[in-house]
């Protein structure tokens, strides 16, 4: 594999593109529009200027890994690529869309992957001709920092396919953890649920939103908060996934907290948008 084209440059998209770069693949990062498109590229460059101050990287490796992505609106660039990675939004009918198109525009022997946080990989990969090459490779946030990467097979995933992208994993640095498709998959079964249980316990006012997090951070072990972590990841995508576990199980306790959606109809969405249960407009 040397060619690998990421969909969507946002949150994940970039940090999954940095990590293949960074493994010396040739990435291609397609995201929907020119000012889209230039706002991750700029991100980029502010996020390695980052790592040169603290001393993690020089300009000579800030070079070396720009050269190697990128970044463009052509969805046709995907043709010659090994392996696909989508991050686009958390919405089945646009990744349907966008792995359709890919379907009549890559080579034969092109792995399509989602990084879908809860979206059922069979459902994706069936917008396409090739299931059997279709796979979730399930990143987590921040992906360039993180360890662990979900393999998740569809129920039509080869073993081929398979045991090229648990090696892949392997082979970029991360640690693969091999999950059947499953709503949430495994750390957002677990994980999302506790962030829900946290928007409630600030919505019907048993603490407040620090307390919330001081809470768990104390008394849990936990390195962060429940609520400062939902405002890393999104909050429409822990809403999304909230969504996905209710509507796939019809199991009351995955009913997304009121106050969570709230959020998200207000554009509250975390960080990316410099509100959410925290302030990160300074
Ligand atoms: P985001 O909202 O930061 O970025 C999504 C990007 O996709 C945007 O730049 C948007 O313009 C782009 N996009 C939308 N339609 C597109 C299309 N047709 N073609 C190309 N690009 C398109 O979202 P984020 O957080 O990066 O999430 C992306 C995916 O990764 C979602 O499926 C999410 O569930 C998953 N994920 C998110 C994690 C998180 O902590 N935020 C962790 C692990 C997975």
């Amino acid at each position: 594999m040397k060619k690998v084209v990421v969909i969507g440059g946002g949150v994940m998209g970039l940090d999954i593109a940095q990590v293949f770069a960074k493994a010396n693949f040739d990435v291609v990062i397609r995201d929907i529009s020119d000012e889209v498109i230039h706002n991750a590229e700029a991100r980029l460059n502010k996020a390695l200027d980052k790592q040169i101050n603290k001393g993690k990287l020089n300009e000579l490796g800030k070079k070396a890994l720009i050269d190697k992505i990128i970044f463009t609106t052509e969805l046709t660039l995907a043709a010659d690529a090994d392996l696909v990675v989508e991050a686009a939004v958390e919405n089945l009918e646009i990744k349907k869309q966008v792995f359709a198109q890919l379907d009549t525009i890559c080579k034969p022997s092109t792995i399509f992957a989602s990084n879908t946080s809860s979206i059922s990989i069979s459902a994706i990969a069936a917008a396409t001709k090739r299931p059997d090459k279709f796979i979730g490779i399930h990143f987590f946030n921040p992906a360039a920092v993180m360890k662990l990467v979900e393999v998740i097979r569809g129920a039509n995933t080869s073993d081929e396919t398979f045991d090229t992208v648990f090696k892949l994993v392997k082979a970029i640095g991360k640690e693969p953890v091999s999950v059947h498709e499953a709503p949430g998959f495994v750390v957002n079964k677990i994980l999302v649920p506790m962030i829900n249980e946290a928007c409630d316990l600030v919505y019907t006012g048993v603490a407040s939103i620090e307390g919330v997090d001081t809470a768990m951070k104390l008394g849990a072990n936990h390195p962060m908060g429940p609520l400062a972590l939902a405002d890393l990841i999104g909050l429409d995508i822990c809403l999304a996934a909230m969504d996905t576990l209710y509507s796939e199980t019809h199991d009351s306790k995955y009913r997304a907290s009121l106050l969570l959606r709230k959020m998200v109809r207000a554009g509250w969405l975390g960080r990316k948008t410099g509100k959410g249960f925290y302030d990160y407009s300074k």
